[in-house]
């Protein structure tokens, strides 16, 4: 571990019960997730926290509307959020509520310590209070006089007794902990719309209410019982009362939090008004607080109203929870905005999953099988592939800062460089052609590397997919815990030697989207290949581009061949065609070629060809030949190419 601290506190934001958990509130759990069973794995002692927010006005209206009580809907809803992350085994430690017992107690302690310390009076609040933000705000900020510059709703003007907190009081500290913190909010730009925001001065927050009941009461001995509390002190305050604060205060050693994970929407609560709380109760500041971007659809931010919501768990069932973590993660750069497609998410899980580390699974297993009969030796990897191997240790080394600055795009992008490492080499090396000229060691070597290039970006890959990764591990002989993170990425070991396991296709190719609801635009329903191609004239004899594209040619690897029984002619073949498994081809060319001639050899490959039975045997595709009255020969590439690239 890179930083001093052995211990890791993870937050979410609590979710406010007034809507069903979408598509943001899962992106935030499932990367406080990612970084939590990281933390875990790379032996820290970690505590992950997640939540609902069920005080405030807002709540109470929206209970109403619906004929319950605030602490009815609050249950109903809360259980909803809950359901949903323990179906997506999200490994938090606790979720609290803010309607819980010990919590309503720690925030009236925190209230009267900062009371008691001189950080709390009382006056009377004039001003524009924006319900749907919980938010006060000033004349100057009202979008034409009236409407909330965060959410374009209508303000209503405030007058009534209130106690303030001295926010004013902190402005100075607050510039000082930005200043000399570089990494304190994350991304870095957001640090400098924060210390901008700060500098503009700040007015000290009315942090009660009496217009409504549904909130933490002051502490009885203020004897003021009219009063709530404004519900982001209240809110603020589980990140301390989770860990026992003002109750049964064991837990508190995990202070102060490593991260706040939040929106971007949320970040002048969590960078002004949560440390000068802290400030205020002689507590230390967080040491991150990151705030990723928004969810879109179609450019446009999600809503009920809208209609354009995204729900996680459809997207889930559909594709998989574990390909919607990664696609998540991997497609936009965290505290970029990203718009959610099908279409994205599709060539993900077909490209980056399936190609890349799908498909070098099933080279292994192919290769090891054929050669070895399943055993791997991790034996000679060091001394034949010592640079690869050092290319790959050098991408593993660059990880971890990334994932703790929320670099995770990137963290992503370079695991994915093992990956690259590993195809190329079996494309430069060609264990085929090593094992028909005898050279059996070295091709027992390759396999070696491309098993543990697997295994290690299986352990870094397993806290964005927790189950996949451990299929593969499973595959490779191990399973990924806290003492392979230790032998195969910190002291950078190798494999123990061992027999890989054959397991099914990971990755499926998805040709089509598989949401209706969440379909987007026509146009992109269907995929590129299908847009219907402009109509041009016949001419006599020749044909477009277009209808030579019609053909889809590509380069495959024959892994497998052998005799058919009783033919003369033909030889039944698997091809890898850099697809989720080998097609199986039946070829007419069985007087020319011998079995042995073809594995571990090239071909091109006729790819879009309509399945046909051949002596009752599945044919899945041509090889391109050519005959003349000497005989036949196969088309091959010149030099040798990955399997499946397209010959155009
Ligand atoms: N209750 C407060 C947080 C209190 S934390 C002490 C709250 N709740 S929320 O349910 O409205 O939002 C919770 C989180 O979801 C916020 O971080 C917000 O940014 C995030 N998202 C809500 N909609 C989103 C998208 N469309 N896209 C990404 N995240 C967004 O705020």
């Amino acid at each position: 571990m890179s930083e001093h601290c052995k211990k890791a506190y993870i937050t979410t934001p609590i979710y406010y019960v007034n809507d069903i958990p979408h598509i943001g509130h899962a992106y935030t759990t499932i990367i406080a997730d990612s970084l939590a069973i990281y933390s875990r794995m790379a032996g820290l002692e970690t505590f992950f926290l997640t939540g609902t927010d069920e005080h405030g006005q807002k709540i109470e209206e929206a209970a109403k509307k619906r004929g319950k009580s605030p602490k009815e809907y609050a249950d109903e809803i809360s259980g909803r959020f809950k359901a949903l992350w323990d179906e997506f085994e999200i490994s938090y430690d606790k979720f609290i509520r803010t309607t819980d017992e010990d919590h309503k107690i720690g925030v009236q302690k925190a209230f009267k310590t900062m009371y008691d310390k001189g950080d709390i009076y009382k006056d009377v609040y004039r001003g524009h209070y924006c319900i749907s933000c919980e938010a006060f705000f000033t004349e100057t900020q009202l979008v034409d006089g009236e409407f909330c510059p965060e959410c374009g709703k209508p303000t209503q003007i405030v007058e009534e007794e209130s106690y303030f907190f001295r926010l004013s009081k902190y402005q100075d500290r607050l510039l000082e902990w930005y200043r000399e913190n570089e990494k304190c909010i994350l991304p870095k730009t957001r640090r400098n719309e924060v210390m901008r925001f700060v500098e503009g001065g700040l007015e000290d927050l009315s942090i009660t209410r009496t217009s409504f009941d549904w909130g933490v009461k002051l502490p009885a001995e203020m004897n003021d019982p009219k009063h709530v509390m404004y519900v982001w002190l209240d809110a603020l305050m589980n990140y301390l009362t989770a860990l026992g604060y003002g109750t049964d205060e064991k837990l508190l050693d995990f202070w102060p939090a490593r991260v706040h994970l939040i929106g971007k929407d949320i970040l002048r609560f969590h960078a002004v008004y949560w440390p000068a709380f802290l400030m205020s109760l002689d507590l230390p500041l967080p040491k991150h607080i990151a705030a990723h971007g928004w969810w879109t659809r179609n450019g446009e931010k999600m809503s009920k109203s809208k209609g354009n919501v995204i729900n996680p768990k459809e997207v889930a069932d559909a594709y998989g929870l574990e390909n919607f973590r990664y696609f998540m993660l991997r497609e936009v750069p965290f505290g970029g905005d990203g718009d959610f497609s099908q279409k994205a998410l599709i060539d993900r899980i077909n490209s980056d999953l399936g190609n890349d580390l799908g498909n070098l699974l099933n080279r292994l297993i192919g290769m090891s099988g054929k050669y070895s009969d399943g055993a791997v030796s991790s034996a000679k990897v060091a001394e034949l592939y010592g640079e690869e191997l050092a290319e790959v240790h050098d991408s593993l080394d660059k990880l971890e800062p990334l994932l703790f600055e929320m670099q995770l795009h990137r963290y992503l992008e370079e695991l994915w460089k093992p990956l690259a490492v590993a195809n190329k080499a079996i494309d430069r090396h060609q264990p085929w052609v090593m094992m028909k000229e005898g050279r059996n060691e070295e091709a027992y070597a390759l396999l070696g590397l491309i098993a543990n290039i697997l295994a290690k970006v299986a352990v870094m890959l397993h806290p964005i997919m927790p189950k996949t990764t451990q299929t593969i591990a499973r595959a490779l002989g191990f399973t990924i815990n806290g003492t392979a993170y230790e032998d195969l990425i910190q002291r950078k070991d190798l494999l123990s030697d061992f027999t890989i396991e054959k397991v099914p296709p990971l990755f499926p190719r998805i040709e089509e989207p598989l949401l209706k609801e969440a379909a987007p635009a026509a146009e992109e329903k269907r995929p590129a290949e299908k847009k219907e191609k402009p109509k041009s004239e016949p001419v006599e004899g020749l044909i477009t581009i277009d209808q030579f594209f019609e053909t889809k040619l590509a380069v495959g690897t024959v892994v497998e061949a052998e005799e058919v029984h009783k033919s003369k002619k033909l030889l039944r073949l698997q091809v890898d065609l850099g697809e989720e498994k080998p097609r199986q081809i039946i070829a007419g060319i069985k007087e020319w070629y011998s079995p042995a001639d073809l594995v571990g050899t090239q071909v091109c490959v006729v790819a879009n060809l309509k399945p046909a039975k051949l002596m009752g045997m599945l044919s899945e595709g041509m090889l391109l030949a050519a005959k003349d009255e000497e005989g036949l020969a196969l088309i091959r590439p010149e030099a040798p190419k990955k399997a499946g690239t397209p010959i155009g």
